[in-house]
C-alpha cells in the first residue's frame, strides 16, 4: 500500500515536471524515520508562506507555527516579549536568535505539534536552522522538507500594498487576490482588517534586505543536506494550494 502511494506520488512529479529531484525524495533527511511531517516554508516577506500555511492547517490538521503571528500576538497581549520586540517589527529587523527560539521550543511543546507542523517563517537565521534541529533530533523527530516559495520583488511589493489582516485570528486577505465580502471586515468573525506597520512601502524594502542578508544562506544550507524543494510563489493562490495538496502525501509517506 505505502509503495503504491510512493510510485503514484512519484508518477505525479514526473508527469508534472515540477522538479527532478522531487521524484526521488522518498525518505526524509538522513534516511531518518520521522514519526509525523514537519514542514519548513522559506521565503521572502508577501511571497505568500503564511496563506499557504493556513491552507495546509485547514486541509491536513499540520499545526502551523508562524513566529511572526506568535510575535504579534505577544505586542497585542502587552507581554514581556511583546514590549521587547515591539520596535523591533516595527522597523523590519529580526527578533534576536535566543528570543525567537526560546518561544518556539515553547511553542513546540504542546502536545497538538505531535501530529505535524508547517513552521511559517522559521527558521531566519544559520543559528536559528541549527537549533530547530538540535530540538527535534532530541524529540526524535526530523525535517521532512523545506519549501522555498520564489517570487519577484515586484510582486511582493505589489501584494504586502495590499495585504490586509485580522488582527483577531490573523486570517489574511488581499485586496486585489484574496478580497473579504464584505468591505474590509473578516469573513470569520466581522473584525475591522487592518494593514500591518510593517507593510508601509519604506519597511517592505528594509525587511527584502534582511531576507537576502540573513534567511537567503539557509537556501543552500538545507538544499546541501538534499531537504529543498522549489515551489513557483509567483501563481495563483489555488493553483498553489492544488501542488501542495499533490506534494502532501509524499511528506506524510515520508513521514511513516
Ligand atoms: P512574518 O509575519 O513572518 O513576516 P514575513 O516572513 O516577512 O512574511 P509575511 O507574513 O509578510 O508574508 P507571507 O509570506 O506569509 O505572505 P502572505 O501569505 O501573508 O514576520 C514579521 C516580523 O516578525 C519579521 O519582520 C521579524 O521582525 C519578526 N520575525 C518573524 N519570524 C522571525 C524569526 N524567525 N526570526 C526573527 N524575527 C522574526 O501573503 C501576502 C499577501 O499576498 C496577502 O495579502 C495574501 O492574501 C496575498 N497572496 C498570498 N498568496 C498569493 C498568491 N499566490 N497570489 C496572489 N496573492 C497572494
Amino acid at each position: 500500500m505505502e509503495q503504491n502511494i510512493a510510485r503514484q506520488v512519484t508518477r505525479v512529479f514526473v508527469e508534472g515536471q515540477t522538479s527532478t529531484t522531487m521524484a526521488n525524495r522518498t525518505r526524509p533527511f538522513n534516511n531518518r524515520t520521522c514519526e509525523a511531517p514537519y514542514l519548513i516554508f522559506l521565503g521572502p516577506p508577501g511571497s505568500g508562506k503564511g496563506t499557504q500555511a493556513e491552507k495546509l492547517h485547514q486541509n491536513f490538521r499540520l499545526v502551523q507555527i508562524s513566529t511572526g503571528n506568535l510575535f504579534r500576538e505577544h505586542i497585542s497581549n502587552g507581554t514581556e516579549l511583546g514590549v521587547k520586540v515591539k520596535d523591533i517589527l516595527a522597523k523590519g529587523e529580526l527578533v534576536p536568535d535566543d528570543l525567537t527560539i526560546g518561544m518556539v521550543v515553547d511553542r513546540l511543546a504542546k502536545p497538538d505539534t505531535i501530529m505535524g507542523v508547517v513552521f511559517d517563517g522559521f527558521p531566519r537565521t544559520l543559528d536559528q536552522a541549527l537549533a530547530l534541529q538540535y530540538r527535534l533530533d532530541e524529540k526524535r523527530k526530523c525535517i521532512t522538507a523545506v519549501i522555498q516559495f520564489k517570487i519577484s520583488d515586484e510582486q511582493i511589493i505589489e501584494r504586502l500594498s495590499s495585504r490586509r489582516m485580522c488582527p483577531k485570528d490573523n486570517t489574511i486577505y488581499n485586496l486585489k487576490s484574496n478580497a473579504p465580502k464584505h468591505d474590509e471586515q473578516c469573513d470569520l468573525c466581522g473584525t475591522l482588517l487592518v494593514m500591518r506597520n510593517d507593510d508601509k512601502p519604506e519597511v517592505v524594502g528594509h525587511r527584502l534586505q534582511v531576507y537576502r542578508q540573513q534567511t537567503e544562506p539557509l537556501i543552500e544550507f538545507y538544499r546541501e543536506q538534499d531537504m529543498l524543494v522549489e515551489i513557483d510563489a509567483s501563481r495563483g493562490i489555488e493553483e498553489i494550494t492544488t501542488q501542495m495538496d499533490e506534494w502532501m502525501p509524499m511528506f506524510i509517506y515520508d513521514a511513516n
